[in-house]
Protein backbone atom coordinates (compact mmCIF):
# COMPACT_ATOMS: atom_id res chain seq x y z
CA UNK A 1 0.00 0.00 0.00
CA UNK A 2 1.74 2.96 -1.24
CA UNK A 3 -0.37 6.17 1.03
CA UNK A 4 1.03 10.41 0.53
CA UNK A 5 2.28 11.85 3.45
CA UNK A 6 2.67 16.20 3.52
CA UNK A 7 5.05 18.05 5.73
CA UNK A 8 5.32 21.62 5.86
CA UNK A 9 8.41 23.30 5.72
CA UNK A 10 9.14 27.15 5.72
CA UNK A 11 5.48 27.68 4.38
CA UNK A 12 5.67 24.95 1.79
CA UNK A 13 4.04 22.12 1.59
CA UNK A 14 6.25 18.97 0.24
CA UNK A 15 4.70 15.88 -0.62
CA UNK A 16 6.07 11.86 0.12
CA UNK A 17 4.76 8.91 -1.08
CA UNK A 18 5.09 6.32 1.77
CA UNK A 19 5.42 2.66 1.17
CA UNK A 20 6.19 0.03 4.21
CA UNK A 21 7.51 2.77 7.23
CA UNK A 22 11.56 2.53 6.75
CA UNK A 23 13.95 4.80 6.58
CA UNK A 24 15.27 5.02 2.93
CA UNK A 25 13.94 8.73 1.04
CA UNK A 26 14.33 8.27 -2.56
CA UNK A 27 15.22 11.79 -4.97
CA UNK A 28 14.22 11.34 -8.60
CA UNK A 29 15.76 13.08 -11.43
CA UNK A 30 15.08 15.98 -13.67
CA UNK A 31 11.15 17.08 -14.74
CA UNK A 32 10.77 13.61 -12.80
CA UNK A 33 8.31 12.94 -9.60
CA UNK A 34 8.03 10.57 -6.42
CA UNK A 35 5.77 7.82 -8.78
CA UNK A 36 9.16 7.52 -10.22
CA UNK A 37 9.84 4.86 -7.42
CA UNK A 38 6.42 2.83 -7.27
CA UNK A 39 8.36 -0.10 -7.54
CA UNK A 40 10.99 0.07 -4.93
CA UNK A 41 8.07 1.71 -2.33
CA UNK A 42 6.18 -1.46 -3.31
CA UNK A 43 9.19 -4.14 -3.24
CA UNK A 44 11.81 -2.58 -0.79
CA UNK A 45 9.34 0.00 1.10
CA UNK A 46 10.40 3.55 2.40
CA UNK A 47 9.53 7.34 1.21
CA UNK A 48 9.69 9.35 -2.25
CA UNK A 49 9.93 12.86 -2.03
CA UNK A 50 8.14 15.07 -4.63
CA UNK A 51 10.80 17.90 -5.28
CA UNK A 52 9.33 20.96 -5.14
CA UNK A 53 7.87 22.21 -8.25
CA UNK A 54 7.36 18.65 -8.58
CA UNK A 55 3.97 16.43 -8.11
CA UNK A 56 2.59 17.54 -5.56
CA UNK A 57 4.72 19.40 -3.74
CA UNK A 58 4.35 23.93 -3.59
CA UNK A 59 6.12 25.93 -6.43
CA UNK A 60 8.74 28.03 -5.24
CA UNK A 61 12.29 29.33 -6.80
CA UNK A 62 14.90 26.90 -6.73
CA UNK A 63 18.44 27.56 -8.28
CA UNK A 64 21.05 25.02 -7.21
CA UNK A 65 21.42 21.75 -5.85
CA UNK A 66 22.12 23.37 -2.73
CA UNK A 67 18.43 24.37 -2.60
CA UNK A 68 16.84 21.27 -3.77
CA UNK A 69 19.20 19.76 -0.88
CA UNK A 70 17.73 22.09 1.68
CA UNK A 71 14.23 21.23 1.47
CA UNK A 72 14.84 17.46 1.18
CA UNK A 73 16.70 17.41 4.62
CA UNK A 74 14.16 20.17 6.13
CA UNK A 75 11.11 18.12 4.81
CA UNK A 76 13.34 14.54 5.68
CA UNK A 77 13.71 15.79 9.15
CA UNK A 78 10.16 16.68 9.60
CA UNK A 79 9.94 12.64 9.36
CA UNK A 80 12.72 10.61 10.62
CA UNK A 81 15.91 10.68 12.60
CA UNK A 82 18.29 9.82 9.90
CA UNK A 83 18.02 8.33 6.34
CA UNK A 84 19.37 6.24 3.67
CA UNK A 85 19.35 8.30 0.98
CA UNK A 86 18.48 6.91 -2.90
CA UNK A 87 19.17 9.78 -5.80
CA UNK A 88 18.91 9.45 -9.01
CA UNK A 89 20.73 11.47 -11.71
CA UNK A 90 19.44 15.57 -10.45
CA UNK A 91 18.46 13.61 -7.16
CA UNK A 92 22.07 11.88 -7.04
CA UNK A 93 23.29 15.18 -7.19
CA UNK A 94 20.58 16.42 -4.22
CA UNK A 95 21.52 13.89 -1.64
CA UNK A 96 25.70 14.21 -2.22
CA UNK A 97 24.47 17.64 -1.27
CA UNK A 98 22.45 16.52 1.26
CA UNK A 99 25.54 14.58 2.92
CA UNK A 100 27.50 17.28 2.55
CA UNK A 101 25.30 20.18 3.79
CA UNK A 102 23.46 18.00 6.19
CA UNK A 103 25.50 15.13 6.67
CA UNK A 104 23.45 14.23 10.58
CA UNK A 105 20.32 12.99 8.70
CA UNK A 106 22.42 10.56 6.84
CA UNK A 107 23.15 6.95 7.40
CA UNK A 108 24.00 5.78 4.08
CA UNK A 109 23.82 6.71 0.22
CA UNK A 110 22.56 5.03 -2.87
CA UNK A 111 23.47 6.79 -6.23
CA UNK A 112 21.73 5.55 -8.97
CA UNK A 113 22.33 6.73 -12.70
CA UNK A 114 24.06 9.86 -11.36
CA UNK A 115 27.50 11.40 -11.19
CA UNK A 116 29.50 14.49 -9.64
CA UNK A 117 29.44 16.54 -12.40
CA UNK A 118 26.33 16.40 -14.39
CA UNK A 119 26.98 18.75 -17.35
CA UNK A 120 24.34 19.04 -20.06
CA UNK A 121 24.34 18.85 -24.07
CA UNK A 122 24.00 22.44 -25.05
CA UNK A 123 22.05 21.35 -27.79
CA UNK A 124 19.54 19.62 -25.79
CA UNK A 125 18.78 22.71 -23.52
CA UNK A 126 18.89 24.99 -26.81
CA UNK A 127 15.95 22.25 -28.19
CA UNK A 128 14.27 22.16 -24.55
CA UNK A 129 14.04 26.15 -24.97
CA UNK A 130 13.12 26.30 -28.78
CA UNK A 131 11.32 22.98 -29.45
CA UNK A 132 10.07 21.12 -26.09
CA UNK A 133 8.54 18.56 -28.41
CA UNK A 134 11.48 17.42 -30.11
CA UNK A 135 13.80 17.90 -27.35
CA UNK A 136 11.18 15.55 -24.86
CA UNK A 137 11.66 12.96 -27.89
CA UNK A 138 15.78 13.28 -27.71
CA UNK A 139 15.57 13.21 -23.99
CA UNK A 140 13.02 10.13 -23.94
CA UNK A 141 15.34 8.08 -26.68
CA UNK A 142 18.23 8.68 -24.60
CA UNK A 143 16.93 7.94 -21.37
CA UNK A 144 15.66 4.37 -21.92
CA UNK A 145 17.84 1.69 -23.49
CA UNK A 146 14.36 -0.48 -24.52
CA UNK A 147 11.02 0.02 -24.07
CA UNK A 148 8.85 0.01 -20.64
CA UNK A 149 5.29 0.72 -20.29
CA UNK A 150 6.09 4.14 -18.43
CA UNK A 151 7.69 5.39 -22.03
CA UNK A 152 5.03 7.42 -23.30
CA UNK A 153 3.59 8.49 -19.78
CA UNK A 154 6.93 9.97 -18.78
CA UNK A 155 7.07 11.51 -22.32
CA UNK A 156 4.11 13.09 -22.06
CA UNK A 157 4.84 14.17 -18.36
CA UNK A 158 7.82 15.82 -19.77
CA UNK A 159 6.39 17.74 -22.22
CA UNK A 160 3.76 19.27 -19.74
CA UNK A 161 5.79 20.23 -17.21
CA UNK A 162 8.49 21.41 -19.72
CA UNK A 163 9.83 24.17 -18.10
CA UNK A 164 10.27 22.47 -15.16
CA UNK A 165 12.58 20.15 -17.19
CA UNK A 166 14.42 22.79 -19.02
CA UNK A 167 15.26 24.27 -14.84
CA UNK A 168 16.22 20.97 -13.97
CA UNK A 169 18.27 20.46 -16.74
CA UNK A 170 19.99 23.74 -16.48
CA UNK A 171 20.40 23.01 -12.46
CA UNK A 172 22.09 19.88 -13.07
CA UNK A 173 24.48 21.61 -15.90
CA UNK A 174 25.84 24.04 -13.17
CA UNK A 175 26.55 21.06 -10.62
CA UNK A 176 30.10 20.30 -10.59
CA UNK A 177 32.04 18.76 -7.71
CA UNK A 178 34.73 16.44 -9.54
CA UNK A 179 37.60 18.83 -8.91
CA UNK A 180 36.53 18.65 -4.55
CA UNK A 181 36.84 14.87 -5.52
CA UNK A 182 39.64 14.96 -7.15
CA UNK A 183 41.47 17.08 -4.95
CA UNK A 184 40.55 15.40 -1.74
CA UNK A 185 37.89 18.25 -0.72
CA UNK A 186 35.01 15.87 -0.82
CA UNK A 187 35.45 12.37 1.29
CA UNK A 188 32.51 10.51 1.77
CA UNK A 189 32.77 7.88 5.16
CA UNK A 190 29.25 6.44 4.96
CA UNK A 191 28.41 3.23 3.36
CA UNK A 192 27.85 4.03 -0.28
CA UNK A 193 25.78 1.81 -3.45
CA UNK A 194 26.24 3.01 -6.56
CA UNK A 195 24.37 1.43 -9.36
CA UNK A 196 24.25 2.50 -13.10
CA UNK A 197 22.39 1.04 -16.42
CA UNK A 198 25.61 -0.61 -18.65
CA UNK A 199 23.89 1.24 -21.74
CA UNK A 200 22.69 4.73 -19.78
CA UNK A 201 23.62 7.38 -22.42
CA UNK A 202 22.83 10.41 -20.01
CA UNK A 203 25.33 9.44 -17.07
CA UNK A 204 27.70 7.17 -18.79
CA UNK A 205 28.97 4.16 -16.55
CA UNK A 206 32.19 6.25 -16.27
CA UNK A 207 30.35 8.63 -14.04
CA UNK A 208 29.54 5.64 -11.73
CA UNK A 209 33.50 4.31 -12.08
CA UNK A 210 34.49 7.38 -10.74
CA UNK A 211 32.39 7.83 -7.87
CA UNK A 212 33.70 4.12 -6.91
CA UNK A 213 36.98 4.79 -7.30
CA UNK A 214 36.95 8.43 -5.00
CA UNK A 215 33.75 6.68 -2.69
CA UNK A 216 36.13 4.25 -0.12
CA UNK A 217 34.14 0.97 0.80
CA UNK A 218 31.75 1.81 -2.00
CA UNK A 219 30.20 -0.62 -4.16
CA UNK A 220 29.35 -0.45 -7.76
CA UNK A 221 26.38 -2.61 -9.25
CA UNK A 222 26.55 -2.28 -13.18
CA UNK A 223 22.76 -3.42 -14.55
CA UNK A 224 21.65 -4.56 -17.89
CA UNK A 225 19.93 -1.68 -19.16
CA UNK A 226 20.04 2.52 -19.63
CA UNK A 227 19.61 5.48 -17.42
CA UNK A 228 15.48 4.65 -16.19
CA UNK A 229 16.95 1.70 -14.35
CA UNK A 230 14.13 1.66 -11.63
CA UNK A 231 11.90 1.64 -14.56
CA UNK A 232 13.79 -0.89 -16.87
CA UNK A 233 15.35 -3.29 -14.12
CA UNK A 234 12.33 -3.00 -11.38
CA UNK A 235 12.74 -6.16 -9.83
CA UNK A 236 16.66 -6.75 -10.01
CA UNK A 237 17.00 -2.54 -8.35
CA UNK A 238 15.02 -3.56 -5.40
CA UNK A 239 16.95 -7.06 -4.72
CA UNK A 240 20.35 -5.13 -5.50
CA UNK A 241 18.89 -2.28 -2.80
CA UNK A 242 17.33 -4.95 -0.34
CA UNK A 243 20.35 -6.30 0.07
CA UNK A 244 22.45 -3.59 0.79
CA UNK A 245 19.79 -1.96 3.31
CA UNK A 246 19.53 -5.60 5.15
CA UNK A 247 22.18 -4.55 7.49
CA UNK A 248 21.50 -1.04 7.76
CA UNK A 249 18.01 -0.79 9.18
N1 LIG B 1 32.42 11.89 -13.30
C1 LIG B 1 33.70 11.70 -13.62
N2 LIG B 1 34.31 12.35 -14.63
C2 LIG B 1 33.57 13.26 -15.31
C3 LIG B 1 32.23 13.52 -15.02
C4 LIG B 1 31.64 12.79 -13.97
N3 LIG B 1 30.38 12.97 -13.62
N4 LIG B 1 31.77 14.45 -15.89
C5 LIG B 1 32.78 14.77 -16.66
N5 LIG B 1 33.87 14.05 -16.33
C6 LIG B 1 35.20 14.08 -16.92
C7 LIG B 1 35.20 13.36 -18.26
O1 LIG B 1 35.39 11.97 -18.10
C8 LIG B 1 36.36 14.02 -18.97
O2 LIG B 1 37.55 13.46 -18.50
P1 LIG B 1 38.77 13.20 -19.50
O3 LIG B 1 39.14 14.54 -20.02
O4 LIG B 1 39.80 12.56 -18.64
O5 LIG B 1 38.22 12.30 -20.55
C9 LIG B 1 36.26 15.45 -18.46
O6 LIG B 1 35.55 15.40 -17.22
C10 LIG B 1 35.50 16.34 -19.41
O7 LIG B 1 34.28 15.70 -19.69
P2 LIG B 1 33.45 15.94 -21.01
O8 LIG B 1 32.34 14.93 -21.04
O9 LIG B 1 34.34 16.02 -22.19
O10 LIG B 1 32.93 17.40 -20.80
P3 LIG B 1 31.79 17.93 -19.89
O11 LIG B 1 31.78 17.34 -18.55
O12 LIG B 1 31.93 19.40 -19.96
O13 LIG B 1 30.43 17.46 -20.63
C11 LIG B 1 28.92 16.83 -22.43
C12 LIG B 1 30.18 17.61 -22.01
C13 LIG B 1 27.66 17.55 -22.02
C14 LIG B 1 28.95 16.67 -23.94
C15 LIG B 1 28.96 15.41 -21.81
O14 LIG B 1 29.04 15.49 -20.42
C16 LIG B 1 27.83 14.49 -22.12
O15 LIG B 1 27.81 13.88 -23.17
N6 LIG B 1 26.86 14.34 -21.20
C17 LIG B 1 25.81 13.32 -21.28
C18 LIG B 1 24.57 13.79 -21.92
C19 LIG B 1 23.72 14.67 -21.05
O16 LIG B 1 23.33 15.72 -21.46
N7 LIG B 1 23.39 14.19 -19.85
C20 LIG B 1 22.53 14.89 -18.92
C21 LIG B 1 22.99 14.63 -17.52
S1 LIG B 1 21.69 15.00 -16.38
Amino acid sequence: MVSEVLVNVNDVEISFLRGKDLPIVYVHGSGCDAKLWSYQLKGVGGYAIDLPNHGQSYELEINSVDDYAYYVAEAVKKILDKAIFVGHSLGGAIVQKVYLNHKKIVKALILVGTGVRLRVLPTLLEELRNNPKKAVDTIVNMAFDRKVGEFEEIKEAFLENSKVLLRDLEICDKFDLLDDYKNGKIRIDMPTLIIVGNKDRLTPVKYSEFLNKQIEGSKLVVLDGGHMIMLEQPERLNEVINEFVENLI
